[in-house]
C-alpha cells in the first residue's frame, strides 16, 4: 500500500436501531496519514456510524473494508487486532484501574507496533508521573487523554475518536487537538467525530457532514464557506463559528 491509499472504506452503509434507520446509505473513505472528520448535530448518526466501523453494531446493508479486506462481519476484538481502535463517546475507561493498567489492557488487545506506553508519555508527558494513579482520580481531560493513549498502544491503522471534546474545557480540547497531527504516521489514519464543527474543520484534511443519518456535504474544509457547512449541518441557516482566520 502507498501513503494516500484508502485504508478504511465504508460503502453504502445503512444502520438501524430497531425500526429507526440511524444511518442511510453512507459511504466514506479514509486514507493512511489522513485526519478525517465526521460532523453533525445531535442524533445525526455519528456514534452509530463509528460504533459500526468498530464492529459494535451490525449494518443492515453495506460493506466495510480495511486495507482492501472485507471486515463487515468481523467481531470488535478481531477488528482491534487488525488495526481499528475506538475511543468511545464518554471515555469509558476502566476507572478502578490505574493509568498503567488501562494502557496494558489496550496494548494486550491490539497489534504489535511502535506505540508503547513510553511513546504515549512522550506525547503526553504529564502521564508518566501519574502512571500508578487510579484513572478515577484524574480530571475529565486527563481521562480523555488516557483513553486516547489506551487506543494508541493497540497500534491502530485507523484511530476512531468519538467526541473527544465532550464535557471538556475549551483549553483542554485545544491541547488534545494539537496533538492529533503528531499521530498521523505514514500508516495511521484518524477519524474524528465532532459536534464542534469549527474545531473539526481546523484540523481535518477532509470531512463529511451528516444530517439525520444522510451525507449532506463532503470534501475539504477549504472547499466550503461556514454558511454552506452550517446549512448542511442544520438543514438551514444558524450560527456556526468560522474556522478560518
Ligand atoms: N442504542 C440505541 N437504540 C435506539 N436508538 C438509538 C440507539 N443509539 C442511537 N439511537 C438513535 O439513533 C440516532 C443516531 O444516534 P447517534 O447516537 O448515532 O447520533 P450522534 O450523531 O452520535 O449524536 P450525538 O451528537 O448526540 O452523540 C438517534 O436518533 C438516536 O436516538
Ligand atoms: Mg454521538
Amino acid at each position: 500500500m502507498n501513503a494516500g491509499d484508502p485504508i478504511l472504506v465504508a460503502d453504502k452503509l445503512t444502520i438501524r436501531h430497531g425500526q429507526l434507520t440511524a444511518v442511510h446509505d453512507v459511504s466514506l473513505s479514509v486514507a493512511g496519514g489522513e485526519l478525517f472528520a465526521v460532523v453533525g448535530a445531535n442524533g445525526a448518526g455519528k456514534s452509530t456510524l463509528l460504533r459500526t466501523l468498530a464492529g459494535l453494531h451490525k449494518p443492515t446493508a453495506g460493506t466495510i473494508t480495511l486495507a482492501g479486506e472485507d471486515i463487515t462481519r468481523l467481531s470488535p476484538d478481531r477488528r482491534v487486532r487488525r488495526g481499528i481502535s475506538l475511543v468511545p463517546e464518554g471515555r469509558r475507561l476502566f476507572l478502578s484501574m490505574t493509568v498503567e493498567e488501562n494502557l496494558l489492557v489496550g496494548g494486550a488487545n491490539g497489534r504489535p507496533g511502535s506505540w508503547t506506553a513510553d511513546r504515549v508519555f512522550e506525547l503526553f508527558p504529564w502521564m508518566r508521573s501519574r502512571y500508578k494513579e487510579q484513572t478515577a482520580h484524574l480530571s475529565g481531560g486527563e481521562q480523555q487523554v488516557v483513553a486516547i493513549g489506551r487506543a494508541l498502544v493497540a497500534n491502530p491503522r485507523v484511530l476512531l475518536l468519538d467526541e473527544i471534546s465532550l464535557g471538556l474545557a475549551p483549553v483542554v480540547v485545544k491541547r488534545i487537538y494539537e496533538t492529533l497531527p503528531a499521530l498521523l504516521g505514514t500508516d495511521m489514519a484518524v477519524l474524528v467525530v465532532e459536534q464542534d464543527v469549527a474545531q473539526a474543520m481546523r484540523v481535518a484534511g477532509r470531512f463529511q457532514c451528516l444530517l439525520e443519518g444522510r451525507t449532506t456535504l463532503e470534501g475539504k474544509p477549504s472547499d466550503y464557506t461556514a454558511e454552506q457547512v452550517e446549512a448542511a449541518y442544520f438543514g438551514f441557516g444558524s450560527a456556526v463559528e468560522s474556522w478560518s482566520g
